[in-house]
C-alpha cells in the first residue's frame, strides 16, 4: 500500500526519490507524486498513473536537495490526480505524504476546518490543513505536529516539508510502517528499507507516537509529550542486488525460481554447529506450555497456516486452529485456558494481523511472529520472533515466503515435538525436487496455454494437504491472470459446485496424499463425466500414466513445498498468456497496512 520516500542532503533528490519509489512500487499503487522543496517554494508534481508517467510530467529545471514521493493506494477518493498526494495546506506552507487512514477525519474536519473548502476527497488534506490552522493560530511547527497527532484517531506514516523551513524535514508515525534511513550528509526516510537501500543500509526504527525532525546531518526522535528519545540504528541485512530482477522478466517468476535456494538457506540458518536443527528454546517452551495453538494471517499466509495447523497436530501432536486475522479481531472464538498465538506475515505489517495482536497482548497471551521482514511492526512487537530467510518479495503474488513459512512451520512442529523426523534431509530432498520442478517451464506453459489462456473460470480440487494447496493455487491464479478461481475440497463438489462444471471448464486436481488418491480421482471422473478438462498434478509413488504434472517424491508432509511450483508457475503463465501485468496486478498491494 502507500509508500513514502523522502530524502534531505546536498544532491540533487529528483532521482533518489523516484528509484526509491519504483523500489517501492511492488506494495502496489494507482498514483504517484513528488513534492521539491526549490528554496523559495515547494513544487508538487502527481498524477494517476505509473511513476514512469511521473517521470514524464516532472519538471527537471527545479533543484532541490529536500523532497519527498509518495505512491498512493486508494483509499479515500478515486485515484486521480487531484486527491493524489503530496498534498498542500491552503497557504501552500506545508506539503505532506501520508500512508495510513484517518478514522476520526469527518469529526475533525467538523472541529476544525468547517470554513475551508477542501480540494481533494483525502484524509491527507484534512492532515494539511489542522496543521496550518494552528500554526496560524500560533503553534510552533512541532507543537503543531504533536498537537495533530493528538487529535488523530487511525494509523498514519506522514511526512511534511514546511515552506519556512528548508534545512529541515518531519515525520510521524502511528500504526502504519515507517523508517529513517542514515546517511553520511543526507538522512531519509522511507516506507521500507528497500526506498533507501541503495543509499545507506543503517535505520532507526520508529515506535507508535513518536515524531522526527531530520536534517542532512540529523535526526531527533520525540515522543508525543516532546521528550526526546534515544535510538539506536540498526544494519538491514539487505543488498540492493537482491532487490534487482536481473535477467528475469519479471519478479515473481525469479521469486518462484529462488524457492530451492530459499529452503537451502533455511535449513543452514536453522541449523546448529552439530549439524542438528535448532530452535529457540523459548518458542518451543511456549508451545510446551500452550494448550492451543492460534495461528492467525492473511491471505497466502492463512493457507501456509493451513498446513502448519496440520503439522502442529500431527507432528506435534498438539491441537491448532488457523484464523483469518479480520475476521479473528471482531469475531473472536472461546479461547482455550493456555493459548498461544502464531502469527504469519511476510511483510510483517498486515494491519489486519496486527489489530489481533494488539488484542491478543491486552489479554497477556503469548505470541510469535514467522515473518520475513527483520524489524517489521509484528515482529518487533510480539515475544518471539522466526525469520523466514526468503530474501526480498517484490512481486505482489507471494511465492517463496509462502515456501519458507511452511519449511519453517514444519521446523517449530518436529522441533516441539518428540518425533524423530530427519527433517533436515526431508527438506533437503524437497528442496531438490523444486529445482527439478522449477527446471520443466515449458510443460507448465504449454498447459497454461491450452487450458487457462482462454477460459472465464477455473477450479482446483484436493483433499487433505492438498485442499490446502488448491486453496493457495486458486488465489495465485485469481490473483495474477484474474480468472474466476476457486479452490475446494474435492469431496464438497458434489454438494453444489459441481453445477458450474460445463464443458471446456478446467479443473485442476492435486493429488500427493495417498490415503485420499482413490477418492479424489474418483472426483476426477466425475467432473470428467461432465466436460471438464482436467489438468492432474500427483506425486510420483502414487501417479497415473495420465498425470500431466508429477512431483517428485518428497515426504507426503512436505507435498505443498513441491506442489508449489507447477501450481505459482501455471498461474505465471496464465497471466502471461493473457497479457497481464504480473508484478503488480490490478487493485493489489503488497504490504496491506490498512485495516
Ligand atoms: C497473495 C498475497 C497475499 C498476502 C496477504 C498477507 O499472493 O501475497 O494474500 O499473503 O496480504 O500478507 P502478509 O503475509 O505480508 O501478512
Amino acid at each position: 500500500m502507500c509508500g513514502i520516500v523522502g530524502y534531505i542532503g546536498t544532491e540533487d533528490v529528483k532521482e533518489t526519490i523516484l528509484k526509491g519509489l519504483e523500489r517501492l512500487e511492488y506494495r502496489g499503487y494507482d498514483s504517484a507524486g513528488i513534492a521539491l522543496f526549490d528554496g523559495d517554494q515547494v513544487r508538487v508534481f502527481k498524477d494517476e498513473g505509473r511513476i514512469a508517467h511521473l517521470r514524464d510530467i516532472i519538471d527537471y529545471d527545479v533543484k532541490s536537495t529536500l523532497g519527498m514521493g509518495h505512491t498512493r493506494w486508494a483509499t479515500h477518493g478515486k485515484p486521480n490526480k487531484i486527491n493524489s498526494h503530496p498534498h498542500q495546506s491552503i497557504e501552500k506552507r506545508f506539503t505532506i505524504v501520508h500512508n495510513g487512514i484517518i478514522e476520526n477525519e469527518e469529526e475533525l474536519k467538523e472541529r476544525y476546518l468547517k470554513n475551508i473548502k477542501l480540494e481533494s476527497e483525502t484524509d491527507t488534506e484534512v492532515v494539511a490543513q489542522i496543521l496550518s490552522k494552528f500554526t496560524t493560530e500560533g503553534e510552533e511547527v512541532t507543537l503543531a505536529i504533536r498537537h495533530l497527532m493528538s487529535e488523530i484517531e487511525g494509523s498514519y506514516a506522514l511526512a511534511i516539508i514546511d515552506k519556512y523551513n528548508k534545512e529541515k524535514m518531519y515525520a510521524a508515525k502511528n500504526k502504519s510502517p515507517l523508517l529513517i534511513g542514515k546517511g553520511d550528509g543526507f538522512n531519509m526516510i522511507g516506507s521500507d528499507a528497500m526506498a533507501m537501500v541503495s543509499h545507506t543500509n543503517e535505520f532507526y526504527e520508529l515506535d507508535d507516537g513518536e515524531y522526527v525532525e531530520i536534517t542532512k546531518d540529523k535526526v531527533e526522535i520525540f515522543n508525543i509529550y516532546g521528550v526526546k528519545v534515544n535510538r539506536d540504528t540498526y544494519k538491514a541485512e539487505l543488498d540492493s542486488e537482491d532487490i534487482e530482477k536481473g535477467t528475469y522478466p519479471h519478479y515473481m517468476l525469479k521469486e518462484i525460481d529462488e524457492q530451492p535456494f530459499v529452503i537451502r538457506r533455511i535449513i543452514a540458518e536453522y541449523q546448529d554447529e552439530n549439524g542438528e536443527l535448532k530452535l529457540d528454546q523459548d518458542i518451543i517452551n511456549k508451545i510446551k506450555n500452550s494448550d492451543r495453538i492460534y495461528i492467525i494471517a492473511c491471505g497466502t499466509s492463512y493457507h501456509a497456516g493451513l498446513v502448519g495447523k496440520y503439522y502442529f497436530e500431527s507432528i506435534t501432536g498438539k491441537p491448532a486452529e488457523v484464523h483469518v486475522s479480520s475476521e479473528f479481531v471482531y469475531n473472536t472464538p472461546i479461547l482455550s485456558e493456555k493459548p498461544l498465538f502464531i502469527f504469519i506475515s511476510q511483510s510483517g505489517e498486515t494491519a489486519d494481523s496486527r489489530a489481533v495482536l494488539v488484542k491478543v497482548k491486552k489479554l497477556g497471551y503469548p505470541t510469535i511472529t514467522l515473518t520475513n521482514v527483520k524489524g517489521s511492526t509484528l515482529y518487533r512487537e510480539t515475544d518471539n520472533q522466526l525469520l523466514l530467510y526468503a530474501g526480498p518479495e517484490i512481486a505482489v503474488a507471494s511465492t517463496k515466503a509462502y515456501t519458507a513459512q511452511i519449511a519453517v512451520l514444519s521446523i517449530i512442529a518436529v522441533k516441539a515435538s518428540n518425533k524423530d523426523i530427519d527433517l533436515i534431509k526431508e527438506l533437503s530432498i524437497a528442496a531438490s525436487v523444486m529445482e527439478a520442478l522449477c527446471d520443466s517451464k515449458d510443460l507448465y506453459k504449454d498447459l497454461a496455454k491450452e487450458y487457462l489462456s482462454e477460459t472465464r473460470n477455473c477450479f482446483y480440487i484436493g483433499r487433505h494437504l492438498d485442499y490446502y494447496v488448491c486453496m493457495e493455487a486458486a488465489l495465485k491464479l485469481k490473483e495474477i491472470s484474474y480468472i474466476q478461481t476457486e479452490g475446494f475440497a474435492a469431496g464438497e463438489l458434489k454438494h453444489g459446485t459441481i453445477a458450474l462444471i460445463e464443458e471446456g471448464t478446467p479443473v485442476i486436481a492435486v493429488i500427493t496424499q495417498e490415503i485420499i488418491n482413490l477418492n479424489t480421482r474418483s472426483n476426477i471422473k466425475e467432473v470428467s463425466a461432465r466436460g471438464a478438462n482436467v489438468i492432474t498434478i500427483s506425486r510420483k509413488s502414487i501417479s497415473a500414466k495420465s498425470d500431466q504434472i508429477v512431483l517428485g517424491d518428497v515426504n507426503e508432509f512436505l507435498t505443498p513445498l513441491a506442489a508449489a511450483v507447477p501450481i505459482q508457475l501455471l498461474a505465471y503463465y496464465a497471466a502471461l498468456d493473457r497479457g497481464c501485468d504480473i508484478d503488480k496486478p490490478r487493485n493489489l498491494a503488497k504490504s496491506v497496512t490498512v485495516e
